[in-house]
């Protein structure tokens, strides 16, 4: 078996890639889609896969698409990266700009970025600016500071990005030796839905291309709403976002696919994170929960969700450790045998 060589090789024919283009690469996408063994029982009339894509060299998604705006930015002579994030775009680009030897500027919401992602950022020597005000007030200062300092922006407003972001529906499409019947994802900057749906049209003629359902967080629900959000609130802070800059987009990529785009309440999105880590093995971030937690609601009401269904989890657990804060805390015992026996509610075997 050939290793595995990253997107922009493994998918030259697809990208706007050429041979001036840099080849580089962190091995990212490729990632396992991984069939469901609870929440599954939910849903009686599909068959359910996870895309892990917590398993991408950063943890998220975004590196499909930050592997090729960085070789882009590369060979158009950049000097410098620049974005706003809620923290995974910057965890992606500050690893990707480390390795082509480029500066990184990330501007995050003060307060509003999870530990792990800010830890990612500092690691890989970005220059991290912290900004009190919204993602959304974030982005539009970083499109005009790209500008005014001759920058490259590297979030998904870069056509780079989305051209990676749509190799996870190539993926979806082999590793099932056929398309899935639906498609359902969180929804934040519209980016990745955008992604997937152009994938799909290209690798797929239109009568087997998959519905894209979107979740959204009920507190930064816009595209549910049809308005922007002006303080989004949501405990799944990667998803806090008011004014998603592919809004049409998402739009186009629900309506021409049949699909839907709804909202769940946070509660329902850690009820959904936690089934996961515990009754699956999977530890997402809340982000990431959103789309079972939307699979979940849908079963509830009564919806027969039919079919192949891929739920995407887009980002890895670790990055938000606080999200072990409601799960219990370890318990002090004394180093015996017994006092494990008596954690476990079993009695020891006699001697040793
Ligand atoms: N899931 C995770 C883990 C994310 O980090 C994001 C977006 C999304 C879902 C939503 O994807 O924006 O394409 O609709 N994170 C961005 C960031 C905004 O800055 O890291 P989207």
């Amino acid at each position: 078996m050939r290793p595995w060589p990253g997107v922009l090789q493994a998918f030259a024919d697809r990208l706007p890639v050429s041979d001036r283009t840099p080849p580089l690469s962190l091995r990212e996408g490729n990632t396992p889609l991984v069939p469901s063994v609870s929440v599954a029982r939910d849903l009686p009339d599909a068959e359910l896969y996870f895309k892990w894509e917590g398993a991408n060299p950063t943890g998220s998604f975004k590196d499909r698409g930050m592997v090729v705006a960085v070789a882009k930015a590369l060979e158009a002579g950049a000097q410098a990266v620049v974005c706003a994030s809620t923290g995974n775009t910057a965890a992606s680009a500050a690893a990707y700009a480390a390795r082509a030897g480029l500066r990184c500027l990330v501007v995050l919401p003060e307060g509003a970025v999870a530990e792990g992602k800010l830890a990612q950022a500092r690691v890989h020597g970005a220059l991290v600016a912290s900004v009190a005000c919204s993602f959304d007030a974030a982005l539009r200062l970083v499109r005009e500071a790209s500008e005014r300092l001759s920058l490259a922006l590297v979030n998904s407003l870069n056509p780079y990005r989305l051209e990676g972001q749509k190799t996870a529906a190539f993926e979806i499409v082999d590793q099932l030796g056929g398309p899935p019947d639906v498609v359902v994802l969180p929804v934040g900057n519209a980016g990745n839905i955008t992604a997937y749906w152009r994938g799909f049209c290209e690798a797929l003629p239109a009568h087997r291309r998959p519905q894209m359902w979107g979740v959204q967080a009920e507190g930064a629900a816009p595209l549910v709403l049809g308005r922007p959000v002006e303080r989004p609130q949501t405990v799944a802070s990667a998803i806090r976002i008011g004014r998603p800059a592919s809004w049409e987009g998402a739009i186009r990529a629900v309506s021409e696919s049949g699909g839907r785009i709804f909202a769940v309440s946070d509660d329902e999105i850690l009820h959904a994170q936690a089934r996961l880590a515990q009754e699956e093995g999977l530890f997402v971030e809340p982000a990431s929960a959103a789309s079972v937690a939307g699979l979940l609601r849908l079963a509830r009401e009564g919806v027969r969700v039919r079919g192949t269904v891929v739920a995407v989890l887009t980002g890895h657990g670790l990055k938000d450790p606080s999200s072990a804060d409601r799960t219990p805390f370890p318990i002090r015992v004394d180093p015996t045998v017994e006092a494990l026996a008596a954690l476990l509610q079993i009695t020891p075997a006699e001697g040793g």
